[in-house]
């Protein structure tokens, strides 16, 4: 093989490369802004939905009835606690306004990795208690229960 073909191999292989990577987007922690390992996601996540939401950040759940619905009790199991039965705040800040103390959290991207990674203090990684799918579908029900100024909900864009 002369220099040539290794060099256009190389580059070819690279290109390829990166194509089949660049398919999904990559989520990142909310604070320290590292990759986040997928490896410790829940089993029975990766659905449809989600694998729909990894290609460009955007949660197909925001429009699904059924969805928003399954997503408001798991919020009431799992985040009520914390920040209140209407998402009004309590422990932690309220969820349901545009103030939000991660601005990326107006982008479903940002909400997700916020959830899945977690942030400060007791605001823990909550891919010990939901998968990727369940996550999803808490989004939509914050997102169905938005006050804030329709021209700050990003996600919608
Ligand atoms: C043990 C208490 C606790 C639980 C359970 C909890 N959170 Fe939190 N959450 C917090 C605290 C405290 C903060 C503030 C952390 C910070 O500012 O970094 C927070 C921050 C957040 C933020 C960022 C808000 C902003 O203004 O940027 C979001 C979004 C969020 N939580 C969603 C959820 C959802 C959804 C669940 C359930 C899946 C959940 N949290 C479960 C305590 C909790």
């Amino acid at each position: 093989m002369n220099f040539k073909i290794i060099v256009t191999s190389t580059v070819l292989a690279a290109s390829l490369f990166s194509a089949s990577a660049q398919a999904d987007i990559t989520l990142r922690h909310a604070l320290l802004g590292t990759a986040l390992d997928m490896s410790f996601a829940k089993k029975g996540g990766n659905t449809p939905a989600f694998k729909e939401f990894m290609k460009e950040g955007k949660n197909p759940y925001n429009t699904d009835k059924e969805a928003i619905e399954h997503g408001e009790s798991l919020y009431m199991t799992g985040c009520s606690g914390c920040h209140g039965h209407e998402a009004e705040g309590k422990i932690g800040p309220g969820l349901a306004d545009d103030y939000w103390t991660y601005p990326a959290i107006a982008t479903d991207k940002g909400l997700f990795e916020v959830l899945f990674g977690g942030a400060n203090g007791m605001m823990g990684p909550q891919y010990v208690n939901f998968n990727t799918d369940e996550m999803l579908k808490i989004m939509a029900w914050l997102r169905s229960i938005y006050t804030g100024k329709p021209k700050k909900a990003k996600w919608l864009k």
